[in-house]
């Protein structure tokens, strides 16, 4: 009997991953094959329709943040990101949180503070996040939810602790202690007795320290109650793409636990069959309950929202066997239909301008085709340098490659839609005035070894000072790269630098004063000479003003080029920002 019962009617319990949208609702230009929301609630409907016969089957759609940011729909809108919230309410996600790049748009905060609760299955948890103005959380401090087969899933969800929180309307808790908490252990101590599985959620990096010890912490606690329940790790904020059984803990890998993370802009998804046997517990203290352990756990290993075959795996109609052209639901037509009326109306495909050759965003100032290099060299001079500020100081753009830019300029027609996706971050820009040579060039070198970035590991001031110091004697030029913020060749004689940078970074920087000897020298809002502000709406203007490729206007075209080199040209001579530059240039 007990057999039978084991090896016909064990529930199973699909989870489906996704998470850093980024805006990127509507697909990819450059990658027409990849999906956008629409093949997401094809998906979602097929696994439904496809589970429907199977009374011991059930699907759990999870978000892990990340969904504002990274295209025009998004970054345009009047409330950014609010239109990219208005469209995943037609999905039916069970669990979603927010990541940085939500939490780092207050007016988007502020507008999904009360739009969550439009969302159908109520999916917003913030486990370890809170709103300023009502000091409470967020959204709900976790889920609980009994599945149609009876399946009973605990979930919570958690954003990275911070570095500093400089979230405007919003503030996130440190994760170790939210989870030692009283207040978690009560609830633990209700729902860990009866619970079959715990989805733990977080827009963290996987591989990420603190994803790892989280989910040590967890099952730690679980272990007070002697109960190893089946966990599933949902890893965001790295946009990598795997699934892994979780890292063994004093040596003992972990069945019961799987890790995946899937990706950005709905360009990959996961899915994971967990399969569930009842699992007798007997608490340490005499107390017995029945939860469950993992019979099986099987993630599906093609991961890439494509529809039709492709040479990495068969697709995922294939899943459902049946055709690609067939995938679509009448649901997600609609809907992709509606986003399209959206993109017309905001006219996110109109062409601000061409570029004659490829930016790489990922290769430092030294390389022609660099994007630092253009934005450092070119659009800063162009746009933002300050003649008055130039008189008394160097302008010495501090330009983190990672948090500027998010993809090559490619060369040809540039959209709005592709200028955003390129830089999306849409920070104010600022400067650390009148700073001293030997500070600046400290201040460089703290920023580039991204110390801010290791609060795990408080080095002192001393031992940074050696470090700064070998750095400084080093004749290997390759060494010396160390391209977080930028590359630079600078020969740091000039009487003075006023460091541009936004008002995101300011605050790492300014982490490094101490170290540097810097008192005083508070971040400034920087008066730009073009009176643009943002890093978004910089780079938008640039190429209107300078990559018009107008092709009737062929002198005008000349001209606006010209004016970039002479600019660089004085903005190299007269104010010797970055002697190597020229070299290469030319
Ligand atoms: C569809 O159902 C079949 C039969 O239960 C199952 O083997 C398959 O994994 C399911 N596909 C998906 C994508 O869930
Ligand atoms: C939000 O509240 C937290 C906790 O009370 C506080 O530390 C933070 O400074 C507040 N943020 C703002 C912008 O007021
Ligand atoms: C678990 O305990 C219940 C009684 O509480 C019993 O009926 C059941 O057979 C046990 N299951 C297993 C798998 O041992
Ligand atoms: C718990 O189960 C064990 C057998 O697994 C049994 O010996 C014990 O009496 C049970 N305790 C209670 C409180 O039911
Ligand atoms: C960079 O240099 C290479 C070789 O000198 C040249 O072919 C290429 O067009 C240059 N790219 C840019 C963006 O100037
Ligand atoms: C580039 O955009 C212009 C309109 O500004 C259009 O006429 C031209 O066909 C586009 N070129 C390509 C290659 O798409
Ligand atoms: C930049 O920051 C300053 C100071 O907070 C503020 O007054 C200004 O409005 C900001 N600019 C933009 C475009 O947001
Ligand atoms: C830095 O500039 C100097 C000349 O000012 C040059 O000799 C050196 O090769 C440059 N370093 C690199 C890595 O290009
Ligand atoms: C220079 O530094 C780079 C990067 O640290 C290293 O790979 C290389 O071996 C070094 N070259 C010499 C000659 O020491």
């Amino acid at each position: 009997m007990l057999q039978l019962y084991l090896c016909l009617l064990l529930p199973e319990l699909h989870v489906i991953h996704v998470s850093d949208i980024h805006g990127g609702i509507y697909g990819h230009k450059d990658q027409p094959e990849l999906g956008d929301i629409g093949t997401l609630l094809s998906y979602y409907q097929r696994v439904q329709q496809n589970i429907s016969s199977n009374p011991e089957a059930a699907m759990l759609l999870i978000g892990t943040g990340d969904d504002c940011e990274g295209t025009a729909l998004s970054g345009l809108s009047e409330i950014k990101c609010s239109e990219i919230y208005k469209f995943l309410t037609n999905v039916p996600f069970d669990m979603m949180t927010v990541g940085n790049h939500d939490l780092s748009q207050p007016a988007s905060m502020e507008f999904l503070h009360e739009f969550q609760h439009n969302f159908p299955k109520k999916p917003f948890v913030t486990t370890n996040t809170f709103y300023n103005r009502t000091g409470e959380r967020f959204s709900q401090p976790f889920k609980y939810q009994v599945m149609s087969n009876g399946i009973r899933v605990f979930m919570i969800s958690l954003m990275f602790s911070p570095t500093q929180n400089d979230y405007q309307n919003t503030y996130t808790q440190n994760i170790e202690p939210t989870l030692r908490s009283l207040w978690f252990s009560e609830i633990l101590s209700e729902y860990a007795v009866k619970s079959d599985i715990f989805l733990l959620n977080m827009h963290i990096g996987t591989l990420e320290p603190e994803s790892h010890s989280t989910y040590k912490t967890i099952r730690a606690l679980f272990d007070e109650f002697n109960y190893k329940i089946p966990i599933h790790v949902l890893g965001a904020h790295d946009h990598l793409v795997f699934h892994v059984i979780c890292p063994p803990i004093n040596g003992v890998v972990d069945k019961n636990c799987i890790a995946t993370e899937c990706g950005q802009m709905l360009k990959n998804l996961q899915h994971v069959v967990w399969t569930l046997a009842p699992h007798n517990v007997t608490t340490p203290v005499g107390i017995n309950f029945t939860g469950s352990t993992a019979t099986n756990v099987f993630p599906f290993e093609f991961d890439e929202m494509i529809v039709a075959p492709t040479h990495a795996g068969e697709g995922l109609a294939a899943r459902f066997n049946i055709f690609p052209e067939s995938f679509d639901t009448e649901d997600a037509i609609i809907l992709r239909i509606q986003v399209q009326a959206k993109i017309k109306q905001v006219n996110v495909y109109q062409v601000i301008g061409a570029s004659k050759f490829t930016y790489v965003y990922e290769k430092g100032v030294y390389f022609n085709d660099s994007f630092q290099r253009l934005w450092n060299l070119a659009l800063m001079p162009a746009l933002v340098f300050n003649r008055e500020l130039q008189k008394r100081c160097y302008q010495f753009p501090i330009t983190r490659v990672d948090n500027t830019f998010r993809k090559d300029v490619q060369q040809g027609n540039i959209t709005l839609d592709d200028a955003v996706r390129m830089v999306p971050f849409s920070f104010n820009t600022t400067y650390l005035p009148n700073i001293e040579p030997e500070q600046a060039q400290c201040l460089y070198f703290w920023g580039n070894l991204a110390r801010w970035n290791h609060d795990h590991d408080v080095i002192s001031v001393e031992r940074f000072q050696e470090l700064f110091q070998k750095y400084k004697q080093t004749s290997n030029e390759t060494a010396k790269i160390v391209p977080f913020y930028s590359v630079s060749n600078n020969t740091w004689e000039g009487p003075c630098y006023d460091m541009i940078t936004t008002n995101y970074e300011e605050k790492r920087l300014t982490m490094g004063y101490k170290y540097c000897g810097i008192t005083g020298h508070e971040p400034k809002v920087y008066p730009t000479s073009s009176g643009i502000q943002l890093t978004d709406e910089l780079f938008i203007e640039f190429i209107k003003r300078y990559f018009n490729q107008n092709e009737e206007d062929e002198e005008f075209e000349n001209e606006n080029e010209q004016k970039i080199v002479i600019t660089l040209i004085a903005a190299l001579w007269l104010f010797g920002i970055l002697a190597i530059a020229f070299f290469a240039f030319k």
